[in-house]
């Protein structure tokens, strides 16, 4: 397994793969790995000659009062699950390698995409990662890249943008990975205690709720998420950001249960906020 830490390099290593013939995946990451993330490492592996993953902790998609400085971070161990798990090249570019000075150009989404759900209580994140992603695919140069169901607003965005902008590049959406408790998984888990493990089930346990009313013949989507709310906020350590029911690609607020639907959660648990989705067509 390769490390690559210049964009240069990356991009001459992606140009003498692709002018060989080999097909070349790319699953971004801003590092802490978990299983979600090599789920989408063994899917690419499966999917193309040569896989790459990048670990780079984006700052432009941070709030100021966000995680950015304590978000977890451990190199050594990435690699070497990254190694075990058969990767080819990690690419680990620095701030300066990818925000050099005098940087200035952004990549935004506009609209509802990027308005409403974590749009709405994170203001500049999405044109953080629409930037980051742009410019991973620039250097890269995949065939293919891979995203997780989790941020499931983040893989609308991401696709609107690869339409727009024509990118030739296949976008592949993979299955939220969960703990055996129903926990979704994400590096921010490890902020949580012991305590706030436990009230953090809420989330999953909420939605189950949420699916076994849809599957019961709720319709109304307006009362279904007031009792998703009030089922969250009866824990005590939960506090909801939002809950909203949209349409799956357009994140279109639904009135009523038809068609591609996702119900998406943020919730503080204590300081940690978490996101958890469902994703069903009724
Ligand atoms: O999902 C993430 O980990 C990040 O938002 C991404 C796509 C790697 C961009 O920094």
């Amino acid at each position: 397994m390769q490390v690559v830490d210049t964009v240069h390099a990356m991009q001459r290593m992606s140009d003498g793969l692709r002018a060989n013939g080999k097909t070349v995946g790319l699953v971004p990451t801003m590092g802490f790995l978990h299983e979600g993330h090599l789920s989408l490492v063994a899917q690419s592996c499966e999917d193309n000659d040569t896989t790459v993953v990048s670990i780079f902790i984006n700052p432009t998609q941070f709030g100021p009062s966000e995680d950015y400085e304590q978000y977890p971070r451990d190199f050594e161990r990435d690699c070497s699950l990254l190694q075990s798990h058969a990767v080819d090249v990690v690419f680990n570019p620095g701030v300066d390698e990818m925000y050099p000075s005098g940087y200035a150009t952004y990549v935004e989404a506009t609209g509802v995409l990027t308005e409403g759900l974590c749009g709405a209580s994170r203001p500049g994140h999405f044109r953080g990662v629409t930037t980051v992603v742009t410019k991973l695919l620039n250097i890269v140069k995949p065939h293919r890249v891979y995203f997780g169901r989790k941020d499931a607003q983040q893989l609308a965005v991401i696709r609107r943008m690869a339409a727009d902008l024509n990118l030739d590049v296949e976008i592949i959406p993979m299955p939220i990975v969960r703990e055996s408790d129903g926990l979704a998984m994400s590096s921010r888990n490890r902020y949580l205690s012991s305590e706030e493990r436990k009230a953090a089930l809420v989330l999953h346990r909420s939605l189950q709720y949420a699916e076994a009313q849809i599957a019961a013949g709720e319709r109304d989507a307006t009362k279904l998420r007031s009792e998703i709310e009030a089922r969250i906020e009866a824990e005590p350590l939960a506090r909801v950001d939002y809950v909203e029911i949209v349409h799956q690609q357009t994140l279109e607020t639904l009135r009523s249960l038809h068609g591609p639907v996702m119900i998406a959660l943020a919730v503080f648990i204590g300081r940690t906020r978490l996101i958890d989705n469902l994703q069903l067509t009724v």
